[in-house]
């Protein structure tokens, strides 16, 4: 299939609108970027457009879709807004990186939602997002633009990685500022619930709900629902393990294992922070972001995964990040990544 690439500024051409908006609207697909990670995007309208994106994602079926708008005008025509909170949280975090979890109304097709009741809605900050959804005059249903189980896509060239050749057009919007994918929040009952952490913590949405729950403090018989969260994500090619412990035992351990593994003609990428960079001797070092900046972490976790792949190392080891108020988001993919391989080290 030959795909077509635009940029984000050609999206004023009308040859490009047109292109996009009958693309979407005849069943076809469009990568596009939003200030979480990219998505690749069908009309929620097309069962042939939703078909397309799961088989190209290889992505199971249960595992259903975030449907993307450009406005809340329509909102309700898709879905209940039953709980009063509901209103704030949209005024708070909409458009952003906030995905609600509604019961739906009987328009919304049930062949993208898993065959649940309820679907999730969210409305990108990213410009060229909501451009793109106004263009298509559809909602569009956009799961992350990654193969399942590979690292999600935060700089054009993982798109063009995983894409080119299968998806109809890929438009590049540059790195994603934000680079985890967005928090879900179930608004369904009287206490929301975050299903999945992202940068809008549970402690933002408690100061603007007053209360707000993450999935870890619920009752055993109240069963998960992200269908997603089952899956085994973001897996690197490599053997991961996060090392955890004071820094200079953290280094030690590291090197020590480095010199052993390169001594065996095995290859080793670190995963590290500005600050302790030039203290470890692994041929392969990706320096994440400062210790101290969670939001450079958050947004070059995902490009540190697929840069250890596109290495071809064999053994990637990793700093820990469990401060700040970004924690859970972060380590809940970088336990993922490691399939949950931590070690703690000590003198
Ligand atoms: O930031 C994002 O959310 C990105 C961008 C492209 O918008 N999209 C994204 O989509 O991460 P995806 O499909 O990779 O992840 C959607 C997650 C999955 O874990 C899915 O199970 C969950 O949201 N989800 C979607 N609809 C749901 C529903 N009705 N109930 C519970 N969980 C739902
Ligand atoms: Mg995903």
């Amino acid at each position: 299939m030959k795909t077509r690439i635009y940029k984000a500024n050609e999206l004023d051409n009308l040859m490009v609108q047109k292109d996009i908006k009958t693309t979407l609207q005849e069943g076809g697909n469009v990568v596009f970027p939003t200030e979480t990670v990219y998505g690749i995007g069908a009309s929620a309208l097309s069962l042939k457009g939703i078909r397309g994106i799961y088989s190209i994602k290889g992505r199971p079926g249960d595992n259903p879709l975030i449907m993307h708008l450009d406005n809340t005008d329509h909102l309700e025509d898709y879905v209940l807004v039953e709980q009063p909170y509901i209103k704030k949280l949209i005024n708070e975090f909409w458009p952003g990186p906030l995905t609600l979890v509604f019961k739906k109304k009987e328009v919304v097709p049930s062949y993208f939602t898993g065959g649940l009741d309820t679907v999730g809605i969210r409305i990108p900050a990213n410009e060229v997002a909501r451009k793109i959804i106004e263009i298509a005059e559809v909602p569009i249903c956009a799961p992350s633009a990654n193969i399942s189980g590979r690292p999600s896509s935060t700089l054009f060239k993982h798109v063009i990685e995983d894409f080119e050749g299968k998806a109809d057009i890929l438009v590049d919007g540059g790195k994603s500022e934000v680079g985890l994918e967005s928090t879900v929040l179930d608004v369904t009952k009287e206490i929301p619930v975050v299903l999945r952490p992202g940068m809008i913590t549970v402690e933002m949405i408690k100061d603007v709900v007053g209360v707000g729950k993450t999935q870890s403090e619920l009752q055993d018989h109240e069963t998960p629902r992200a269908p997603g969260m089952k899956y085994k994500h973001y897996a690197p090619k490599a053997y991961m393990t996060i090392i955890e412990g004071d820094i200079q035992d953290v280094v030690q351990y590291i090197n020590k294992k480095t010199e052993e593994l390169q001594k065996c003609g095995k290859s080793v990428g670190v995963i590290l922070t500005t600050e302790v960079s030039d203290r470890f001797i692994a041929n392969h070092k990706f320096t994440i972001g400062s210790g101290s900046q969670e939001t450079e972490i958050a947004a070059n976790l995902f490009a540190s995964l697929r840069e250890m792949d596109s290495l071809n190392v064999d053994y990637i080891y990793s700093l820990s990040f469990r401060e700040g108020k970004y924690s859970e988001a972060i380590m809940n993919r970088l336990l993922k990544a490691a399939s949950h391989q931590v070690k703690t080290v000590t003198k």
